[in-house]
C-alpha cells in the first residue's frame, strides 16, 4: 500500500511542475501609488484539476509595486505529454473598471517536452469561457501573455463611484428621512401637526381677534339656519 502511494507520489512529483504566473495592471494615465493598492486584487481559479483527489487551485494575488505587478506563485501545471492545464484569472477592484474581465491561461505540454503557454480574453457580459465539453463553443480571442498577463482600465470609465457619505445628516438618513421620503407618512405627520398646532395657534391670537372670529362664525351660523338676532 505504502509503496503504491510512494510510487504515485513520485510520478506526480515528476509530472507536475510549479511555476509562477506574472501579471501587471496598467492604470495609465493615473498613478497607482496614489491609490490604496489593496483595493485591487486578482483571483486565479483552475478549471478542472490534475487528478480527482485534488481540488482545483484557487489563489489571490495583490499588487506589489507602483508598476502594478502581481504574481501567482507555485502554480502546479501538468507536465505529461499532450496534457493541458487551464486557469482563469480575473480582476477584483473597488477603484477601477479593469479589462479584460477574465483571462484564460492555458499550459500545454508538447511532445518535444516544451511547455506551450496561451492566453485568451473574455468579453464583458460573457460569464464563462467555452469549454471543450461544450458542443458549439464561442471562438476564443487570443492575447499575448508573455512575459505577463496584462490588465488595463476600461476607457472613459476609469473610476468606480462607490462614494458613501458617512454622516449624511438627519434629513438624508434615519427616521426623519424615512418619513420625508414617504408621501403617506408625510401626510400623516401633516394631519397630526394640524390637529396639534391649530388650536395652539388660535389661542395665541389676541383676544379681540378671537372674539371677532367667534362673532363672525356665530353670524354665519345664524344666517345659515336663518335664526333671527
Ligand atoms: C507616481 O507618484 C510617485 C509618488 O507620488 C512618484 O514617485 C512617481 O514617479 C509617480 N509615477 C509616475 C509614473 O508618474
Ligand atoms: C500526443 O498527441 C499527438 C497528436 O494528437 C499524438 O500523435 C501523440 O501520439 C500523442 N502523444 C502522447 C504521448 O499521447
Ligand atoms: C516543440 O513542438 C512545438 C509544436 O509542435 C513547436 O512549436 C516548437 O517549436 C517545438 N520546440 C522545440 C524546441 O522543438
Amino acid at each position: 500500500m505504502l509503496t503504491i502511494f510512494l510510487f504515485w507520489s513520485l510520478i506526480l512529483l515528476k509530472l507536475i511542475s510549479a511555476l509562477t504566473i506574472k501579471g501587471q495592471l496598467d492604470v495609465t494615465p493615473y498613478n497607482l501609488s496614489t491609490f490604496k493598492i489593496s483595493n485591487t486584487r486578482f483571483r486565479l481559479q483552475q478549471i478542472g484539476s490534475l487528478d480527482s483527489n485534488k481540488h482545483p487551485i484557487k489563489a489571490t494575488a495583490y499588487i506589489q509595486d507602483p508598476d502594478g505587478s502581481f504574481e501567482f506563485n507555485n502554480i502546479e501545471v501538468d507536465e505529461r505529454i499532450n496534457k493541458t492545464t487551464r486557469f482563469v484569472i480575473y480582476p477584483l477592484s473597488k477603484d477601477f473598471n479593469v479589462k479584460p474581465n477574465r483571462v484564460l491561461v492555458e499550459f500545454f505540454m508538447n511532445e518535444n517536452g516544451t511547455l506551450e503557454t496561451k492566453g485568451f480574453r473574455n468579453y464583458f457580459g460573457r460569464e464563462y469561457f467555452p469549454s471543450k465539453d461544450i458542443k458549439f463553443p464561442e471562438k476564443l480571442d487570443p492575447i499575448d501573455i508573455k512575459p505577463m498577463v496584462r490588465f488595463s482600465l476600461v476607457q472613459k470609465q476609469p473610476f468606480r463611484n462607490y462614494l458613501q457619505v458617512r454622516n449624511p445628516g438627519v434629513l438624508k438618513s434615519g427616521m426623519i428621512a424615512n418619513i420625508l421620503h414617504s408621501p403617506w407618512k408625510m401626510a400623516l405627520v401633516l394631519i397630526a401637526l394640524t390637529v396639534i398646532i391649530f388650536p395652539i395657534y388660535v389661542e395665541n391670537f389676541d383676544p379681540e381677534t378671537v372674539k371677532l372670529m367667534k362673532e363672525q362664525r356665530r353670524k354665519q351660523q345664524r344666517e345659515k339656519y336663518q335664526i333671527p338676532n
